[in-house]
C-alpha cells in the first residue's frame, strides 16, 4: 500500500517524482525515496520521514536529470528506517528498484542470494531481493532481467526498474498490486495510483497482472508474461484530484470498504499453508512449554478493535480451549486485573497508537504477562513495546470509522486461534484444513458482497433508516460482536443512536423499546441458533419493527419472516462474522450519505485516539 511514481522525458525529474509523490503520501508516509539516472551512474536519496523532508535534503546532483524513480512507503517487511526506504539498489548498484507488495518466498531467495551467489543486503526489505536478482539475471537488457526475476518470486508486486546501462529506461511489472501508465508528449510516466499522474496527463493505461512495460520518453511497449507485445487501450481519466484520491470512490470510507478482499489476502499471505491446510505462524510463536502452561489470555482494545478481541475470544475458546478475557483497555488498566504467570495478552489496534491500549499493554508487561500486538502499523508504539507483532497488512486507513482494518484483525485472531488449536491439539488436522479452506474463500466472497448488485439490495432499507434517530442491531452468539460492531459503525458515522441487543435480552428490557417502524438489523448467520433468533426476529415483527436480517443463502426461513434479507454467500458459521459485518458498513455509509453527515471525519472524533 505504498506509492509509486516513474518519469522519464525532457523535464525536471525530481521535480516531477516529488510532486507526484506528494499527491501519494495518502498511500503511505513513513519514509520516501527518489532515483535519478544521471550521467551513467543512478544517485539515490531516501529517508525516513515525509516526502517534504526528503525534498528539502536534494542536493545538486538531482538537478538537470530527465528519468528517475520515486517512492513513499508503508512500511510491512522492516521498520520504517533509512535504510528500508525505498528505491532498493542492487550489489554493484546498477540496478535500482522500487515496489509495492510482498515477496513471499523472500527468505528462501534472500539465503540463496547470500549463500549460493554472494550478495550482501542493507536492508530488512523483501524488495531488495527483487533488486539482487534482477542484476543476477542482467544480461544487457533490463526487460528481461525482470521477466526472469518476477518468474521465480512468489506474491504481489508493483515494481519499476532502472538501470544506469540503459538510461532513461523504465521497465515495470505487475502482478496483485496497481499500476498505471500515463502518456504524454515526448514524456512518459509510472505511477500506482492515477493522482500522481494528473498533474501531467489524463490519458492512461492500465497494466494487468503479469503485464510488463519499456517505457522511454518516446515510446511504451506493454508485454504479456511470455513476452508477446499487448495492444493495450487508452483510458481518459475525468477525475478530478480529490476523486482520485480516493479511487473514485465519494469518501475514503467507501473505498476501504471496497478494498477488503485485498486487506485480508494479503494479511493472510505467506501466513497460511495452503497445500497442507496450515497456519504457518511467522512472526509469532510460542514454546511447546509456554504452550503446556498457558492458562489464559486477556486481550485489550478500544472501539473496533475490542469488537475483533470479542470474536477473538469466541474462536480462541472454541478452537484452542484456553479461556480468554476481552477487556476494553481504559477499564482494563484501571481495575487491577489478576495478571500472573502462564498467561498471554493480545492487544490490538490498528495504529498501534491509541493511549489506553498502550497502558494496557504496558500493565500486561510490567506483571510478566507476555505480550503479542496486532497493529497496522510498522514502527508505531504498541508494535515496539509489544514482545511480539502479527502486523495486519490493510494498508493504510484513512476514514475514521475502521472498516478494513477491522476485517484483518479479525483475520489475525483466527490465524491465532487455529494456530493455537492446532499446537494444543484440541482443533484437528481435518478441522484446521477445513477453516484455512473457508479462509482462503473470504476474498472472492467479499468481493461477491461488494458487488453493486449486491449493495442495490440494502440501499432502499437505508433510506428508511436514515429518517429515524435510533435503530437496534441485534444477534447471538457470534453475531453478537457483529451486532456491536454495526451500531458503533451507525452511531459513528450517521449519529443515529444504535443500540446492539444480544437477542436473547430483547425481552429483558429492550423489547419495551421497539415501536411500529423501528429499524432493527438483525444478523442471523449462526446455524446453531438460528431458530433462536428467528423468535426473536418474530418478537420484533409483532410490534411492527422494520427488520433487516441479515444471513446465509440457504437459511430460508428467514426470509419467510422477514421481507429485507441480505444473503451473504454460504459460509463456516465461524468464519461468518467476516462477511456479516460489510453490510453493516455499508448501512451505516449510506445512511450517513442519506443525512448528509461529515463521513469520513464524524464530529468529534479523530482517527488515533492517542490521549486519554
Ligand atoms: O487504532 P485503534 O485500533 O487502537 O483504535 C481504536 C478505536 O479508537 C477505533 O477502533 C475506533 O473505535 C474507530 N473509530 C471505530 O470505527
Amino acid at each position: 500500500m505504498c506509492g509509486i511514481v516513474g518519469y522519464t522525458g525532457s523535464k525536471e525529474a525530481s521535480e516531477i517524482l516529488i510532486g507526484g509523490l506528494k499527491k501519494l503520501e495518502y498511500r503511505g508516509y513513513d519514509s520516501a525515496g527518489i532515483a535519478l539516472q544521471k550521467n551513467g551512474q543512478v544517485v539515490i536519496a531516501k529517508a525516513a520521514g515525509s516526502v517534504a523532508d526528503l525534498e528539502k535534503s536534494l542536493d545538486d546532483r538531482f538537478k538537470a536529470v530527465k528519468a528517475g524513480i520515486g517512492h513513499t512507503r508503508w512500511a510491512t517487511h522492516g521498520r520504517p528506517t533509512d535504510q528500508n526506504a525505498h528505491p532498493h539498489s542492487s550489489h554493484s548498484g546498477e540496478i535500482v528498484v522500487v515496489h509495492n507488495g510482498i515477496i513471499e518466498n523472500n527468505r528462501l531467495l534472500r539465503k540463496w542470494l547470500i549463500e549460493e551467489k554472494g550478495y550482501s543486503f542493507r536492508s530488512e526489505t523483501d524488495t531488495e531481493v527483487l533488486a539482487h536478482l534482477i542484476e543476477e539475471y542482467y544480461d544487457g537488457d533490463l526487460l528481461e532481467a525482470v521477466r526472469k526475476s518476477v518468474s521465480t518470486v512468489e506474491g504481489s508486486y508493483a515494481l519499476v526498474a532502472v538501470t544506469c546501462r540503459e538510461p532513461d529506461r523504465l521497465v515495470c511489472a505487475r502482478k496483485d498490486s496497481p499500476l498505471i501508465i500515463g502518456f504524454g508528449e515526448g514524456e512518459n510516466f509510472i505511477a500506482s495510483d492515477i493522482p500522481a499522474l494528473l498533474n501531467h496527463t489524463r490519458n492512461t493505461c492500465i497494466l494487468e497482472d503479469g503485464e510488463f512495460a519499456s517505457i522511454t520518453a518516446e515510446k511504451v511497449e506493454v508485454f504479456n508474461l511470455e513476452g508477446c507485445p499487448v495492444e493495450k487501450e487508452i483510458f481518459k481519466v475525468n477525475w478530478d484530484i480529490a476523486a482520485a484520491e480516493k479511487g473514485g470512490y465519494d469518501h475514503f470510507m467507501l473505498k476501504e470498504i471496497m478494498e477488503q478482499p485485498v486487506a485480508v489476502r494479503e494479511t493472510m499471505r505467506q501466513r497460511i499453508d495452503a497445500a497442507k491446510g496450515r497456519v504457518v505462524p511467522t512472526e509469532f510463536e510460542i514454546s511447546p512449554d509456554e504452550l503446556a502452561r498457558l492458562e489464559k489470555i486477556y486481550i485489550v482494545a478500544c472501539g473496533t478493535a475490542y469488537h475483533a478481541g470479542l470474536i477473538g475470544k469466541a474462536v480462541i475458546e472454541k478452537l484452542a480451549g484456553i479461556p480468554v478475557e476481552v477487556e476494553v483497555a481504559s477499564e482494563f488498566r484501571y481495575r487491577e486485573p489478576l495478571l500472573g504467570e502462564n498467561q498471554l495478552a493480545i492487544v490490538i489496534s490498528q495504529s498501534g497508537e491509541t493511549a489506553d491500549t498502550l497502558a494496557g499493554l504496558r500493565l500486561a508487561r510490567s506483571k510478566g504477562v507476555k505480550v503479542l500486538a496486532i497493529t497496522n502499523v510498522v514502527g508505531s508504539t504498541v508494535s515496539r513495546e509489544a514482545d511480539q507483532v502479527l502486523f495486519t497488512w490493510a494498508g493504510p486507513e484513512i476514514a475514521v470509522a475502521s472498516t478494513k482494518a477491522y476485517l484483518t484483525q479479525l483475520i489475525a485472531v483466527y490465524l491465532i486461534a487455529i494456530y493455537l488449536g492446532e499446537a494444543r491439539k484440541t482443533l484437528k488436522p481435518e478441522k484446521a484444513a477445513e477453516l484455512v479452506k473457508g479462509l482462503l474463500a473470504l476474498p472472492s466472497q467479499l468481493e461477491r458482497i461488494l458487488s453493486e448488485e449486491s449493495i442495490a439490495k440494502l440501499r432502499s432499507y437505508c433510506d428508511h433508516l436514515a429518517t429515524w434517530e435510533r435503530a437496534f442491531f441485534l444477534g447471538r452468539n457470534l453475531d453478537f460482536p457483529v451486532a456491536m460492531e454495526g451500531a458503533l459503525k451507525l452511531k459513528e458515522i450517521s449519529y443515529i443512536h444504535a443500540e446492539a441487543c444480544a437477542a436473547g435480552e430483547l425481552k429483558h428490557g429492550p423489547l419495551a423499546l421497539i415501536v411500529e417502524g423501528l429499524p432493527v438489523i438483525a444478523l442471523a448467520t449462526q446455524k446453531a441458533v438460528l431458530d433462536k433468533t428467528l423468535s426473536n426476529i418474530h418478537e420484533v415483527n409483532a410490534r411492527g419493527g422494520a427488520v433487516f436480517a441479515i444471513t446465509q443463502e440457504g437459511f430460508d426461513d428467514v426470509a419467510r419472516q422477514v421481507e429485507s434479507v441480505f444473503y451473504l454467500p454460504p459460509v463456516n458459521d465461524i468464519l461468518a462474522p467476516v462477511l456479516a459485518v460489510v453490510p453493516t458498513q455499508l448501512i451505516a455509509y449510506y445512511a450517513a450519505l442519506a443525512r448528509g453527515s461529515s463521513v469520513d471525519k464524524p464530529r468529534n472524533l479523530a482517527k488515533s485516539v492517542t490521549v486519554e
